[in-house]
This record gives C-alpha cells, structure tokens and sequence, in this order.
C-alpha cells in the first residue's frame, strides 16, 4: 500500500512552496514544529528574511497570503517577530489516520527510507568459553533494536555478532581437553535450551578452571599448552577440530541466553575473530606496502599524531606483534575490508563498550588512510555507557564480581512476574499464562531501562524502578496496550471506524497528531540510531492516550458514530504502540 504522507509533511510542503514563491533565491526549510500554542509553528522565517535582508513580519504575511491551505490548514498566523502558528483542520486529521488504519501490513502508512544503503552491523559479541555479563546485555539489546529500526526503514542490514573466539588463551584450553575428552558432555535434553545452556556454561567454566589450574602448577603441562597455540595458528585439524568443540559449546550457551532474552540471533551472522584468520597476512601486507603501517621495535604498527600516551610517547595501533602473533586489531582491520569490499557495506556500525574508543578511533582512521573507508563507507563506533548498580557504582555482586547475565534476567523475570501476579487481583490468568507474561514484562522491563536512555550514557540497573507500573517503563507502556485491548473486547457490536466529519476534542487531536508524526519520529531514530527517541515517543504516546481516556469516553460516549471514531483512535494506538515496542524487541501482551 502507499505511503501515506503525514501531516507535518504536508504542512512542510504548503509552507515551503509559499516561502520559494515569496522569497524566490531562499533555500526555504520554513523549520516546522509541533507547538503547545497552535499544532504547529514555523520558526525558519526569522533567519530566512536575516539572510534575504527582508522584514521578518513582513514576509511571514506574505507567506500567509500565498499558502495553499486546501482542506488541511484550519488556521495560520503571524506571531511574535514573525514566527507562523497552524492549526490543522480535525478532518484533516482524522482523514491522515484513517489512511494509516487501512495500512494493514503494520507499516502504519510509514514510508521506506528514499536511499536505502547496505549497513554492516557489529552486535552482540560474547566470547567463548566465557560467562556473559550486563556489558553483553547493552550491545545485544541496542543492536538488536537498531537492526530492527533500520530494517523498517528498508534499509538491507547485515548483522556480524563478532565473538571473542581467538586467541592464546584456547591452547590450554584445547591441550586440557584433549587429555580429557569426555568434560564437555551433556546430560541435559537437547531439547532443552535453557538446561543445556546453563550445563553448557558450567562445563566451560569447570573446565577453564582446571586447565588454568594445571597450567599453573605443571610446568610440562604448560608447554604442551604453548604448543597448542601454535599448531592452533597454524592450522592442524585435529587441533581445529578441539577448538570447534569450545565454539559449538558456547554457542549452545549464547543461544540459550539470547532465547532467555527473547532475541534472533542467526548461526550464519555468528562471525567470530576465527572468521578473518585467512586475511590477517594480506591485510598487513597491505598496510605495509602503502606505508599506512611501519616496523617498530619488531612489530607492525600505525603511528597518530594525537594519540599519546601519559609519558608523552605515541601509542602505536599494533597489528603484529614482535613475535609474529595478531590480536584485536588485525582481525578488526580485515573485518572491515571483508564487510566493505564483500558485503559491499556504505555503513559499518560497532555497538560496542565506550571504553572501547581509542581501540575503534585508531581502527577506523588507519582504515581510512589505507582507502577502506571513505566518505561514501563510513564506520561509527555506538558506543554505550556502563551499566551501574544502585550505589552508582560499575554493576558487581555483593561479593564484588561481575554479575552474570543469567542471573540478572532471572531476577527481573521473577520480579516481574510478582508484579503480574499482584495486578491478577480478579485470579484471570492460569499459572502458565502468569509466567509466559512474567517473562516478556521482565524482558521487556530490562530492554526498556536500557534502551530508553541514550546509549552513549551509563544506566542504574534498578530493578524496582524498571518493573515499576507508573514511570516511564515498559510496564507502563505494555499496560496501556493490554487496557486498550481489553475496550476492544468489550466494544461489542461497535467497530472502530474513522468518522472524519466528527470535530475532535483537544486530547483527541493531540493523541492524533502524536500518532501522525511516528513517521517523522522513526526516520529520526534510524538516521541519528537512537532508540531511546523511539522509546521517549512511546511513552509519550501512552501518556496522551491516559489524557485522552481520562477526559473522553469511549464506550460511553455521546453518539454511536463517535464510540466507533473512539474505538478507532484506541486501536491506532494500539498498533502504534505494538509495532513500536516491537521494533524495540519489546512484546505487547493481549491480556496483562
Ligand atoms: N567480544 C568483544 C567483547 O566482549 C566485543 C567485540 C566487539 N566487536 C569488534 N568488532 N571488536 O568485549
């Protein structure tokens, strides 16, 4: 179906082509707004009439003569020095959201993005044989709800989770099981993720901890160890092989983690550090050859005027090692050379730990000097803050150790869970349904803390507060939806229907234009990839509806063509509420 044009849109349009006739040379944004005192305001005339050496009152009024108001400005007028106030007729609006009603793909009228390029997106990146922590919650909840978001917008998005499974650290680890094969077996049912995945972590755990203990203590354990690094490295199957069984035993474990967190993850995405080893030579070949990368101290490095270090010596971004060896920022360098010459990437995100940037700044900029990146590929680091407890102090245990990811996603899931149990007052829900919602309110409880304050700040994980029912949280939000579902139950023979000839009452008509601009809203948030502005919308969405069901009744309402023209704004929000949190990864149960 097309793409229906929004209001704002459609005043934008009337005012610039007034301003272009009026001030003919003008570039002429007319800097359009909602307004408490009219719907809109153009506030762009002031500066187009500085530049034109015009009165600004003056030509706001030429502006006004010469706008096409048609059947959507009510009203428009010069206030102040010459800003412009619309009013838009209650047809007009009512007209707009009927058209987004009859959208029935979801989509809600809202255009696809007019250049849609291919965005390359690093995302969810635990590392094997490790335990996940809150620092992966942040990257797989923003990753995840920045693909969601950008994909809406017909965006072809490639999703890279860039696992940690690399590296010196596996020839112990491998050495060990070798020596005793049988430590990663499972009594657990397949079927069963969630056992199998817990199982899964303990065996990588308890296996970690008796290699390194060994390791420690056993000299020509140790050089057995360092052996396997190298034949590792070099490609020996058999140890490949004993590798492959680390990888595929974490992956039960991620999986049932990103289940837990209600999230897709793909195994064909899942391209660790492993997945560029075959490049690593060539890369720094090439760095070499261009002269972006230099030999210093028998390693290969890139040099930056402005990165140094306390003692004032520059730090290098070392990309071999003296002993021959690759880290990090090898594989991250030949990352970007697959994503932007195979995948063919305009854009590569990185949802990665702020503290994290250094490592990214010298990244992208040697990428850049060796030609990888450019103006039309560009690489951004979304880096996001910490998450703190409640003292504002990095998130531990009581015992002071980094808190698992499981741990904490079970504790909102059984706080949660209390809160839906409570609500239950009238006993309407059976055990089962009480623990499936207590489930995606607490999902959607930590999704929401996370993802509704800008990434880039650091967060207080409280759990009271985020499965508090009043406040800006997923609760909140997921309640108004199950309210508005449960009118619809009771609507009875009454269906919603748009009634355009019907004048609005003023929470009618701001809930309204609210719902009109998710456009604009959902263009802002893929183009800035900041979920916390679709997070604030929603619940500003959520807070006009409240208004507008506190002063305007619906089933009871005057006439029956205006119960119908209510059930129809209840249900558009209802839709608008559900493919909002839906893009945020957020589920909106039917009955709460
Ligand atoms: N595995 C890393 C960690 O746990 C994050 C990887 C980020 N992505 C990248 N391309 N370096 O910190």
């Amino acid at each position: 179906m097309a793409p229906v044009t929004s209001l704002t849109a459609s005043v934008h349009q009337r005012l610039a082509t007034a301003l272009s006739a009026a001030l003919p040379e003008a570039d002429a944004d007319p800097l359009l707004r909602r307004s408490d005192r009219a719907d809109f305001q153009a506030n762009g005339i002031l500066a187009l009439a500085k530049k034109a050496k015009a009165n600004p009152r003056e030509l706001a009024t030429q502006v006004v003569a010469r706008v096409e108001s048609g059947d959507v400005i009510k009203d428009i007028e010069v206030s102040g020095p010459g800003f412009l106030n619309i009013t838009i007729t209650d047809r007009a609006i009512t007209q707009n959201l009927a058209a987004r009603y009859t959208d029935t793909d979801g989509r809600l009228g809202i255009p696809y993005a007019k250049h849609p390029g291919t965005t390359v997106i690093d995302y969810a990146q635990p590392n094997v044989a490790k335990e996940m922590h809150v620092g992966h919650l942040r990257s797989a909840v923003i990753g995840d709800a920045v693909v969601q978001i950008l994909e809406f917008t017909g965006e072809n998005v490639v999703r890279r989770h860039h696992i940690g499974d690399w590296g010196t650290q596996f020839g112990m680890l491998i050495q060990y099981l070798d020596e005793h094969p049988h430590e990663l077996d499972h009594k657990a049912a397949a079927e069963d993720t969630a056992a199998s995945g817990e199982e899964a972590m303990s065996n990588l755990d308890r296996l970690y901890k008796a290699a390194r203990k060994l390791f420690d203590a056993d000299e020509e354990f140790k050089t057995r160890a360092r052996r396997r690094v190298v034949d590792l490295q070099a490609g020996d199957p058999h140890t490949l092989a004993t590798w492959q069984r680390f990888v595929d035993e974490s992956k039960i474990y991620f999986f049932s983690v990103f289940e837990k967190l209600d999230m897709e993850i793909r195994d064909p995405d899942i391209v660790g550090e492993s997945g560029y080893n075959d490049m690593l030579d060539e890369t720094c070949r090439l760095l070499e050859e261009s002269g972006v990368a230099v030999r210093s101290e028998g390693a290969l490095c890139v040099f930056f005027d402005d990165i140094k270090g306390t003692d004032g010596e520059p730090v290098p971004l070392i990309v071999r090692k003296s002993d021959g060896g690759y880290g990090y920022a090898a594989t991250d360098l030949s990352a970007i050379r697959d994503r932007v010459f195979n995948l063919k990437a305009n854009t590569l995100l990185y949802v990665v730990d702020a503290r994290q940037a250094l490592h990214f700044r010298m990244v992208f900029e040697t990428a850049r000097r060796a030609g990888w990146l450019n103006d039309d590929v560009k690489a951004l680091h979304l880096a996001f803050g910490t998450v703190l407890g409640k003292d504002g102090k990095p998130f531990k245990t009581r015992e002071g150790e980094t808190v698992r990811l499981v741990d904490l996603l079970e504790e909102a899931i059984d706080r949660a869970t209390a809160v839906v149990r409570e609500k239950d007052t009238q006993h309407q829900l059976s055990e089962e349904e009480i623990a499936e919602r207590g489930a995606q309110v607490g999902i959607g409880a930590v999704k929401y803390a996370d993802l509704s304050t800008s990434a880039s700040r650091d967060y207080k994980f409280d759990l009271d507060q985020m499965v508090s029912l009043n406040g800006d949280t997923s609760v909140y939000l997921q309640y108004a939806y199950a309210r508005i579902q449960s009118i619809l139950r009771k609507a009875g023979e009454a269906k919603p229907t748009a009634h355009p000839e019907l004048d609005l009452a003023a929470a009618e008509r701001a809930l309204g234009l609210h719902i009109d601009g998710f456009a604009e809203t959902i263009e802002e948030v893929a183009t800035e990839y900041a979920p916390h502005k679709l997070a604030s919308y929603l619940y500003q969405l959520a807070a006009l509806y409240t208004t507008f069901y506190d002063k305007c009744p619906v089933l009871k309402a005057d006439t029956p063509a205006q119960v119908e023209n209510r059930l129809f704004l209840c249900d558009l929000t209802a839709r608008t509420l559900h493919r909002g949190m839906a893009l945020l990864g957020i589920r909106t149960p039917e009955r709460l």
